[in-house]
């Protein structure tokens, strides 16, 4: 197994496994986090980090970055349909006509002929407008202003109210998920539904998760770092993981997970650490706009 001291440059063995998505279209098995990164940051790692391997950029209108990812994307100058972006319609868009406004800036801002994917960003059930939100983006992708469409934070009972109000569902369901926080009975309602479950705070969000004990031994067991067990142990529980790094050596490690795999074991001592702590806001609590 390499890490970054043995892959220092572009590798196309480095380029994740695409995962089918149920409307045809497809998640990388490693797409590369963009919060907190601003245009110009965002616009040099994502440039980068497509040169190194990556094929999925996230982002979302609240990062307030989309610019610089749709510059970086092009600075990269992989063919159209290699790289795949998704962004995120933020809670005060919601509403039927907020979101196709809000959609059609993001495109705009992101300079693409079409958005690869969509997610509602957060359900909001106190302001009841998920449903309306959904319709457009049913809508948007009718037209072609979208390629695929999903949700972000949503629970299976939203996921399925979306469902028996308009007949489309999600194909991707982007929420909280780690080691501490290893959602099962979401992740398997999501894959009976035909759902995949996307990662976000994939590492733990720096707050510690990569110093468990469990983790730093199987890193030291194959010779790899905490945060590569971490992104392996999604990969294994077929959630690909969204992390993200501001450092390019970071992000060439963090797609360098395919390469080793955990034992029952290993994954018997991961799984010691399913508290349900999360590192980000719960949305069945907060809200976010
Ligand atoms: N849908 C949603 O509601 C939602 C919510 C939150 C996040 N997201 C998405 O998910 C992405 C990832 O989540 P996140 O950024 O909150 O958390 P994360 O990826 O779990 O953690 C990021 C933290 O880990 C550090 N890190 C990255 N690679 C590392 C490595 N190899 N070794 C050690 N530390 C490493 C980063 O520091 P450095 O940057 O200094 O390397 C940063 O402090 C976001 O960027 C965003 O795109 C979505």
């Amino acid at each position: 197994m390499s890490t970054e001291s043995t892959r220092s440059s572009p590798d196309a063995s480095l380029v994740p496994p695409r995962i089918p998505l149920a409307d045809g279209g497809w998640l990388s098995g490693i797409a590369l986090g963009t919060w907190k990164l601003d245009h110009d940051a965002a616009r040099a790692a994502v440039a980068e980090s497509i040169r190194a391997g990556y094929r999925q950029i996230d982002t979302a209108a609240r990062y307030h970055n989309e610019l610089g990812v749709g510059q970086g994307i092009r600075d990269a100058g992989l063919a159209p349909g290699e790289v795949q972006v998704t962004t995120k319609v933020r809670g005060g868009d919601q509403g039927h006509d907020e979101t196709l406004r809000a959609v059609e800036s993001s495109r705009r801002i992101l300079g693409v002929d079409a958005i690869d994917l969509c997610l509602v960003h957060w359900p909001l059930p106190r302001l009841d407008r998920y449903v309306d939100t959904w319709r457009a983006l049913v809508r948007l992708q009718a037209d072609g202003v979208v390629r695929s469409i999903g949700v972000s934070n949503f629970s299976l009972e939203q996921v399925d109210r979306l469902v028996a109000e308009t007949g489309v569902a999600p194909v991707v369901d982007q929420v909280e998920l780690h080691p501490r926080l290893p959602q099962e009975a979401l992740r398997a309602g999501l894959a009976e539904r035909g759902i995949v479950a996307q990662a976000w705070g994939p590492l733990g969000r720096g707050k510690g998760l990569l110093d468990a004990e469990p983790i730093v031994a199987a890193a030291r067991a194959h010779g790899v770092t905490p945060a590569q067990v971490a992104l392996r142990w999604l990969v294994e529980v077929g959630a690909p993981p969204v992390p993200k790094s501001g450092d390019a050596a970071r992000r060439r490690q963090n797609l360098d997970v395919f390469a080793f795999a955990l034992t029952p074991a290993e994954r018997a001592s991961i799984a010691t650490l399913a508290t349900g702590e999360r590192a980000g806001k719960d949305p069945s609590i907060d809200e976010e706009f």
